[in-house]
């Protein structure tokens, strides 16, 4: 059947815009560019690529603010602190609930403040004694940040230097821990929920937290100046396409022509650098997925939502203390070929599972989908041959290209401009191999004007002028042609 791509399916008689597994691609100009080829001349739309980072003056980076706490008041905290730990029984502490363990600190604290005579306004007395709290409960000076929505990134660098992102900038804050055994203690508390220790001898560890945001941990010697703690924050309600569109990460007709690479189960690989917004893209990719589709996603740590009724979620399992019973994404993505999936979605491809992917992609599954860490679309097809090569399959490179080729139809790369703001900065075809080579095609490209007044990147998603994509009698059979068509067109302005 058409829809599934098989090993021996007929090609058909009119291929114009069919895939061409090993032949020149069919479209129009302009011509496409070869995905490994020596050294390329100009880039063809030079700022379209991911632009070049400008070496900013170094500055000193001034902290902001949060929950207005001031150097004094840290001095006042420490030392009530240091007053509760004395007085208290923490080990009788820990038998009691949250709820009474907390009203319990509360009661001595403030007979602390009023045996010591500690000065305080009442709304002052009331963050000290909730910041108390956190610290003997909770994650302490983290909890602020937790509790807000909008921080993407948290990343402490040791006890005193606590940096956010927020809108795509990364800020110092003025947030910091009593010393670097308190950060410690902190970090335990976190990875001891799953199970796991952090410590001299296992310093390395990833986590997530209960509201599903994830956690990595490098503690000393490993870290020089202390734990180094990056949470990634779970965002409750995850960006939806319509978002990317009012935050320009896309156009509307790039949405567009997005949805119909969805809809039509075309394979496609969403490359992009750290925090670029690839999970956030391909959880809205898996938005044009059919209700009636059995698909199963694997993740390192679940942070997809699918809204569709038939998902089976796979999860990876890191090894015990005693360095057993690790589930690798190359076993859940080999199991799941046994689950009798239509889609595979795989949430970061890092390892020899890109082999299974592809296999996976070729054999009849066609609209699978996954992510993987590349700075272009080129450069992540050649990644996914390197993680091949280094898993120990010993294949010629031009088969795993043919494999690649016949696997991958779209790359779509996604990348954090210099101002902060996340693009959709191509969507490219994997078109076929010519010789040793692959070839790509950009049907649409992030295109730089300028900058603003503030700094803000200008620019516009421009189509290429390609009228009839490879993937044109895919997106036919599924009856979405003419609006491809209308879009690309559109964008073409
Ligand atoms: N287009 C966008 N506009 C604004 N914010 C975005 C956009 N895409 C993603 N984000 C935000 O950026 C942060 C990182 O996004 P995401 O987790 O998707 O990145 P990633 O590339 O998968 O990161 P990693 O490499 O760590 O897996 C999240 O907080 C997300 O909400
Ligand atoms: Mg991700």
């Amino acid at each position: 059947m058409f829809g599934r791509r098989t090993a021996e399916a007929p090609k058909p008689a009119e291929s114009a815009a069919q895939k061409p597994k090993a032949a020149k691609p069919a479209s129009p100009a302009p011509q496409p560019k070869p995905a490994q080829s020596a050294p390329q001349k100009a880039p063809q739309k030079a700022a379209a690529a991911v632009p070049p980072r400008v070496a900013a003056p170094a500055k000193a980076m001034e902290p902001i603010e949060v929950g207005g706490r001031s150097d004094e008041y840290f001095k006042t905290k420490t030392m009530i602190f240091n007053a509760l730990i004395d007085t208290i029984d923490l080990s009788q502490l820990g038998q009691l609930d949250t709820e009474s363990a907390a009203e319990e600190i509360r009661d001595i604290v403030n007979e602390i403040i009023s045996i010591k005579n500690v000065q305080m306004s009442i709304a002052e007395q009331e963050s000290l004694l909730q910041d108390i709290c956190n610290d003997v409960l909770g994650y302490g000076p983290l909890e602020p940040l937790l509790a807000r929505d909008d921080i993407a990134d948290i990343m402490v660098n040791g006890s005193s230097r606590v940096f956010i992102e927020v809108g795509g900038k990364i800020q110092l804050t003025n947030v910091r821990f009593r010393d670097n055994a308190q950060l410690m203690n902190i970090c335990q508390r976190i990875v001891s929920q799953v199970g796991r220790r952090v410590d001299e001898a296992s310093p390395i560890c990833d986590a997530r937290l209960p509201d599903g945001s994830r956690v990595n941990v490098i503690a000393p010697p490993l870290a020089i100046d202390g734990a180094a703690l990056t949470i990634r924050k779970f965002k409750k309600d995850k960006l939806r396409m319509q978002d990317l569109i009012n935050f320009g990460s896309i156009s509307p007709e790039g949405a567009k022509v997005l949805e119909i690479i969805g809809a039509s189960r075309i394979n496609t690989l969403i490359s992009g650098g750290t925090g670029s917004g690839k999970t956030t893209l391909l959880n809205c990719m898996t938005g044009f997925i059919e209700h009636d589709e059995r698909v199963i996603t694997c993740e390192d740590a679940a942070e997809l939502q699918l809204q569709q009724p038939h998902v089976v979620r796979l999860e990876t399992r890191p090894p015990n203390l005693e360095g057993q019973g690790e589930v690798t994404m190359r076993d859940l993505v080999k199991n799941c070929l046994r689950m009798r999936p239509e889609r595979i979605i795989v949430g970061e491809v890092r390892g020899p599972e890109a082999f299974d992917l592809l296999q996976a992609m070729n054999t009849g599954h066609d609209g699978s989908m996954g992510t993987l860490h590349a700075n272009s679309p080129r450069e992540g097809l050649q990644r996914v041959e390197s993680m091949i090569t280094m898993g120990g399959y010993n294949l010629p490179s031009k088969t795993i290209r043919e494999m690649i080729v016949g696997s991958i139809d779209i790359v779509i790369q996604a990348a954090r401009l210099r101002d902060g703001s996340r693009r959709i900065t191509h969507i490219t075809e994997v078109l076929g191999t010519e010789g040793d080579t692959i070839i790509t095609q950009d049907l649409i490209v992030f295109e730089i004007d300028g900058e603003d007044e503030h700094g803000r990147i200008i620019g516009k998603h421009r189509a290429t002028g390609i009228a009839r994509p490879a993937f044109w009698d895919r997106a036919k059979y599924y009856g979405r042609e003419a609006e491809l068509a209308a879009a690309l067109d559109a964008a073409s302005e």
